[in-house]
């Protein structure tokens, strides 16, 4: 489950730097045709290109999308964190024909603002489990068993209300101007293997080949969807909504500031493997074990990959360029080694050149920093000291930086 893996460090991986084969990327400025890659419009041709590899051998494609959606408050606080923040629930009633789907999306705002820029992003384990407030609705989907949460028929309880808090740090996002919008990733598909029934893939009913979406392109989708919404709520600035992710949320994050562009930056906490950490690496999780523990989280086509990372057509660094010109972060954590954390670092590194067609500088810097020293102009990247885990340093620091890209928005 989620919360077990958090401090795992799974056996038989190598964790010997002196062990990384020697690998070649692959060129992130080469056409495909082979021509140098130069201006702006010849880079939105490359994107395109670098785009399609990704969906059709990592990721996979979403299907055409004929349902509708209604958006409904179901709750509203105008004195939520002690009088901070604004708080409402909206369901997201997602509808094709007689079939349909509810997820929930919980949104604290500053009171102080009028339209506020926004961190939106998935929790793993229920809405009520990003706070302690008493009033949040218990997710009523699925679940996964977890005995610390209280959680053994797949079903969330009073037991897990507010036990992922220390990952929201509320008073700190809303007190610095910035509001938040969470949705339980389960809500869109449940983690687990089940053949692509449930979820909303319930309300596709395109057939699948290999090239179809796996889970963590249908998050990213329910995050384009929920920017739909959140376009068209005038509590929000749709112009400065950032999208954020922790571990395979971090992955799916990635994907969705990749897939839509109307995400105005991208943050990726300890995202690693098939996130930002270098395939070709093999350091920590590989391909082969990622789809053999989490056969549904890309499309078919990526298990052509199994211990042969070094034909992949992309790597993850051109993941991270495709988000090229807007800002991103990428964060990694010293004893996280399971996600590569020097992998993290060098994905962030070798987007550079795509930042640099924009006149806009990267990391600046060639070395990876030392543990809590942030660096980075458009690609931000620190090493925080500690396990597998998105903490209020973290958030701290992706505060910052929206703060530096954003002046408008930082709290005045
Ligand atoms: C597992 C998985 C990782 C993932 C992590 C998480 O450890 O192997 O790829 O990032 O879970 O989501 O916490």
């Amino acid at each position: 489950t989620a919360t077990a893996s958090l401090n795992a460090q799974p056996e038989g991986a190598n964790y010997d730097e002196s062990k990384v084969p020697e690998y070649i990327l692959p060129a992130l400025l080469v056409g495909n045709d082979g021509s140098a890659v130069s201006g702006r419009q010849q880079w939105e041709r490359r994107r395109k290109e670098i785009y399609d590899l990704f969906e059709r051998e990592v990721y996979g494609a979403v299907p055409a999308w004929r349902g509708k959606i209604t958006a409904t408050e179901i709750s509203h606080r105008q004195d939520a964190l002690g009088g901070l923040a604004l708080r409402r629930e909206i369901r997201l009633r997602m509808q094709n024909g007689d079939k349909s789907r509810d997820v929930f999306l919980l949104l604290y705002l500053p009171r102080s603002r009028k339209a506020a820029p926004v961190f939106l992003g998935y929790n793993f384990s229920g809405n009520h489990t990003v706070t302690a407030e008493k009033d949040v609705h218990i997710s009523p989907s699925w679940v996964a068993n977890n005995k610390e949460l209280g959680i053994t028929d797949n079903r969330a309880t009073e037991a897990s209300r507010g036990s992922r808090a220390s990952a929201w740090p509320l008073q700190d996002i809303l007190s610095r101007g910035y509001g938040v919008a969470t949705l339980y990733y389960g809500d869109v598909d449940p983690d687990f293997d089940d053949g692509f029934k449930n979820g909303v893939h319930a309300l596709f009913d395109q057939p699948r080949d290999s090239a179809s979406w796996g889970s963590i392109a249908t998050w990213a989708w329910g995050l384009s969807r929920v920017m739909d919404y959140l376009e068209k709520d005038p509590a929000v600035n749709a112009k400065e909504v950032f999208v954020i992710g922790h571990s395979r949320l971090g992955k799916t994050a990635l994907w969705a500031g990749a897939s839509d562009r109307r995400f105005a930056m991208v943050i990726s906490n300890e995202s690693g493997c098939g996130g930002a950490a270098i395939s070709r690496r093999k350091f920590g999780e590989t391909v082969s074990r990622i789809n053999t523990s989490f056969p549904h989280w890309f499309c078919d086509n990526f298990k052509k990959y199994n211990d042969k990372e070094e034909t992949l057509p992309v790597d993850q660094h051109e993941l991270i360029a495709l988000i090229a010109p807007r800002p991103v972060y990428v964060a990694s954590a010293s004893e996280d080694l399971w996600s590569d954390p020097r992998g993290e670092f060098l994905g962030a590194k070798n987007a550079e050149p795509a930042y640099r067609l924009f006149g806009l500088r990267g990391l600046k810097t060639d070395e990876m920093p030392a543990p809590e020293h942030p660096v980075g102009d458009f690609i931000g990247y620190h090493l925080r000291t500690g396990k597998h885990d998105i903490t209020r340093y973290d958030w701290t620091q992706y505060l910052n930086f929206a703060d530096r890209h954003f002046p408008g928005s930082a709290a005045r």
